[in-house]
């Protein structure tokens, strides 16, 4: 049945040759990708023409089907292989034409990434963290929003307290308000750990509703430190305004690396007894005056005290058995003193190019 005699090549040995010559000339024909992929798919698609090769197998005389097999998978095979490499030759000849472009120039300055910034809040209050850590205090957060007991009755300060205007308050409804001061957090501290003799800091954002200028902001940031340890009476070492100033020093020699010149001056904070304002010589100008020190040649940077009895007994301490001290540092106003910084309203003004001289700080 086989029309080929023996030493006579079979039909479909010429017409396989012949598909394939045709194929490959249209491949070296192709002139981009899209004029490729179609002879991709005319050729070895579902309904391709080497594809249909392939599948005739079957109707051929048995003695012939392994020799067609071999020669349809090898055109298969030559054909794939020439469209990869006329697919290459393409992307290379692409390459070359963009590079031969004279408007390209492969000497110009590519568009940079820019790299990030720490910003100065962060970088001084982890400088604190550290400081204080290494002093045994915890690190402590508390919510943005509390309430008007934490912020303020708390702390010893009644709703009919004169010193309410000395904050005033972003309220929110139902007793809640945006916390004028980190000191909020002192009496949830003194309920976390009281028991035992503790030190804590908590840094944070604060609020206050007021004007702003150069040296005031409605939003800012304080770390608060507080430090709780067993009276005299109760067999303690007490807590005096000694040990208070000492770990003042500690504190600000540590931030500005070096000693820093401060006065005391009492100061009147209806939670502390005795209060204290701790000031430190203006580093805008060196103590000369300007708009950052409002002319004074001085800075108010650290108010403290020892705690007061009510306080402690607000936190379930009772003042004959247990004594402290607090601070409420502005770091607001110690990075601009760090860093002469000299408007307290870029702190947060969102312009990244005011971060820009920290990017050592990574
Ligand atoms: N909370 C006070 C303020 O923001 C500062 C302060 C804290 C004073 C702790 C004494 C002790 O003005």
């Amino acid at each position: 049945m086989s029309t080929s005699a023996e030493g006579n090549a079979p039909a479909w040995q010429a017409e396989i040759a012949a598909l394939q010559a045709t194929l490959a000339a249209a491949i070296a024909a192709a002139d981009d990708a899209a004029a490729l992929r179609q002879i991709e798919v005319d050729a070895l698609g579902k309904k391709g023409s080497v594809t249909a090769l392939m599948k005739r197998v079957g109707a051929l005389p048995p003695d012939e089907r392994r020799a067609y097999g071999a020669a349809a998978g090898q055109a298969r095979g030559a054909v794939s292989a020439a469209l990869a490499a006329r697919s290459d030759a393409l992307a290379q000849a692409r390459l070359q034409a963009e590079l031969d472009d004279r408007s390209f120039d492969e000497t110009l300055v590519g568009s940079s990434t820019r790299r990030g910034a720490v910003h100065p809040l962060s970088l001084v209050r982890r400088d604190i963290e550290d400081v204080f850590s290494s002093m045994g205090f915890h690190v402590l957060d508390y919510p943005e929003v509390d309430s008007e007991f934490s912020n303020f009755e708390a702390l010893n300060i009644p709703s009919w307290h004169p010193a309410r205007d000395m904050q005033d308050t972003f309220w929110l409804d139902a007793g809640h308000l945006l916390r004028t001061h980190t000191s909020a957090g002192q009496v949830r501290t003194m309920h976390r750990l009281g028991g035992e003799p503790f030190r804590a800091i908590f840094p944070g954002r604060v609020f206050r509703y007021e004007s702003t200028d150069a040296s005031h902001e409605h939003t800012f940031h304080q770390v608060e430190g507080l430090m709780i340890d067993r009276a005299p009476a109760a067999g303690g070492p007490g807590v005096s305004v000694g040990h208070l100033l000492d770990a003042m020093r500690t504190l600000l020699s540590a931030i500005f690396g070096e000693a820093v010149q401060v006065r005391l001056r009492p100061g009147y904070f209806p939670f502390v007894e005795p209060g204290f304002e701790l000031d430190i010589a203006c580093r805008n100008c060196g103590g000369a005056g300007c708009s950052v020190c409002k002319q004074s040649g001085w800075l108010e940077l650290l108010p403290c005290g020892l705690v007061h009895p009510n306080v402690l007994r607000m936190g379930g301490l009772d003042p004959d058995q247990w004594q402290g001290w607090a601070f409420g540092l502005g770091l607001s106003r110690l990075v601009m003193m760090r860093y002469g910084i000299g408007d307290i309203r870029l702190m947060l003004s969102g312009d990244a190019r005011f971060c820009e001289p920290f990017v050592a700080g990574c």
